[in-house]
């Protein structure tokens, strides 16, 4: 790992680099101005709490814990409100306990959550009839509605997202602590799920057996009100794509003097921006958070070598996490050469698989798409390889919601192409519902562990 000596790196030195994907405000003046605003408001979360999470992480890289990445493609504002968030923790915390239970190891919860508020875009313009418009890039910079006015980039947005992050926040707090994340509870949740698979009895059985270990830790004294089965901690991710807000949020952390993005516990840098030298990987190698970088199919293996040189010079296990998005067959044949790569080079990397991002396509009725099937193959080969590489699979990333929309095709209610439009609600990329999400982790608890 020959390193090269690296610029001097402050919160602003990102600005000097070429960066991707970055919106055109009309009015450069009121941005600043909301910025330096977000830079006087409160962090969102402590230091301490991305330092446990890296240790979490640290645990993946020993085989004695599992990633569970999940939630919105694009959070919208419109969806900031209970029950919707309320639905999401739901689903998040019944597949947590459905892998722990069965893999016997601690899962790491990161919720693609408050702050996921700003989307990359494979085009600066849409077509929308006759009209061009600019593209929708999340809602922290314009509005996903098909005018002009509605797309021009409004740095208020900014302002909102953080509040609304805030918002999303403190409820996730309340429910993970205030015992609505239960054992018992969440089981219950499980057991009413099932019955929408009842075709399947393996399901049955897993569902049984958490029941009995749960009367089993009841009988010998440890009760549902202990804080070790009713509180839970998920921590927060976004894609750190919006500079400007990443680098107002920016604090020196007074325990430690290190900088840490107090935006969220983990941020992860997109397939589109991680150029080695680019301004994303500038401004995040000087961050103290855990770090995502997505690899997608079109990578040049001496770019990640660059980008883990460049991110994690001092190779600290749980720093660095590499989120692997190749799709259903392409895995086959990329995933293999880059994890011998990165062994040989000894780079300490927790290797998480995307199943949702490489298997995306258009169907007949234009509707962006994806099959479950195509997810379920990539997570199984993702496991396969590693298995014969002998790395650690370390978890999934996955993009869902606690509702009951229809935007993948397949799974046990056997959606068709016909079926979305009973219920298409994304404004980016397509979700697994709550029953689609539900039964991926019956199956990642079979992949985990076959016996
Ligand atoms: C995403 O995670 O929503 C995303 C845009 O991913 P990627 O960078 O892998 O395309
Ligand atoms: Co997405």
């Amino acid at each position: 790992m020959a390193m090269k000596k690296q610029n001097k790196w402050t919160k602003s030195s990102w600005r000097s680099f070429p960066a991707q994907q970055q919106p055109l405000w009309p009015d450069s003046n009121v941005c600043e101005d909301t910025l330096k605003n977000l830079s006087h408001l409160p962090a969102l979360v402590f230091a301490g709490e991305s330092r446990s999470l890296k240790q979490d992480l640290a645990e993946v890289l020993e085989g004695k814990a599992f990633v569970l990445q999940a939630g919105e493609c694009s959070e919208d504002f419109s969806r900031c409100h209970g029950p919707y968030i309320h639905n999401l923790l739901k689903v998040i915390l019944q597949m947590s306990v459905i892998i722990t239970y069965a893999g016997e190891r601690k899962v790491v919860k990161i919720g693609r959550i408050a702050g996921q508020y700003a989307k990359p875009r494979s085009f600066d313009t849409e077509k929308i009839g006759k009209t061009i418009v600019p593209s929708y890039r999340g809602d922290m910079v314009n509005s996903p509605e098909p005018t002009m006015e509605a797309r021009m980039p409004d740095p208020n947005r900014i302002l909102e997202g953080y509040f609304r992050a805030t918002a999303t926040l403190n409820l996730v707090r309340a429910f993970t602590t205030g015992g609505y994340a239960a054992l018992d509870q969440v089981h219950a949740w499980s057991e009413a799920s099932v019955k929408a698979f009842s075709a399947n009895p393996k399901y049955e059985e897993l569902v049984s057996g958490i029941k009995k270990a749960i009367a089993f830790m009841d009988a010998i004294g440890i009760k549902s009100s202990n804080p070790q089965l009713n509180q839970v901690s998920l921590y927060t991710s976004h894609e750190a794509l919006l500079l400007e807000y990443e680098e107002a949020m920016t604090r020196i952390d007074t325990t430690t003097g290190d900088w840490y993005d107090t935006s969220a516990n983990m941020l992860w840098i997109g397939d589109r921006t991680r150029q080695p030298d680019g301004a994303h990987v500038e401004f995040m190698r000087g961050v103290c958070n855990p770090l995502g970088v997505k690899i997608g199919p079109g990578y040049v293996i001496d770019d990640i070598k660059r980008i883990a040189a460049r991110l994690n010079p001092d190779n600290e296990t749980g720093r660095l996490t590499m989120i692997t998005r190749l799709g259903a067959e392409k895995i086959n044949y990329l995933l293999p050469p880059l994890l011998r790569e990165m062994k040989k080079e000894g780079f300490n990397v927790v290797w998480v698989c995307d199943p949702m991002h490489g298997n995306t396509y258009i169907n007949r009725r234009s509707q962006k798409t994806r099959k479950y099937r195509d997810i379920l193959k990539e997570i199984v080969k993702f496991w396969q390889i590693h298995q014969a590489e002998g790395t650690i699979a370390g978890g999934v990333h996955l993009e869902l919601t606690g509702d009951d929309v229809t935007e993948c095709t397949g799974g046990s209610r056997r959606l068709h192409d016909n079926d979305l439009r009973l219920n298409y609600q994304t404004n980016c990329d397509p979700r697994l519902n709550a029953e689609q999400a539900v039964e991926l982790a019956f199956e990642l608890a079979t992949i985990i562990n076959p016996s």
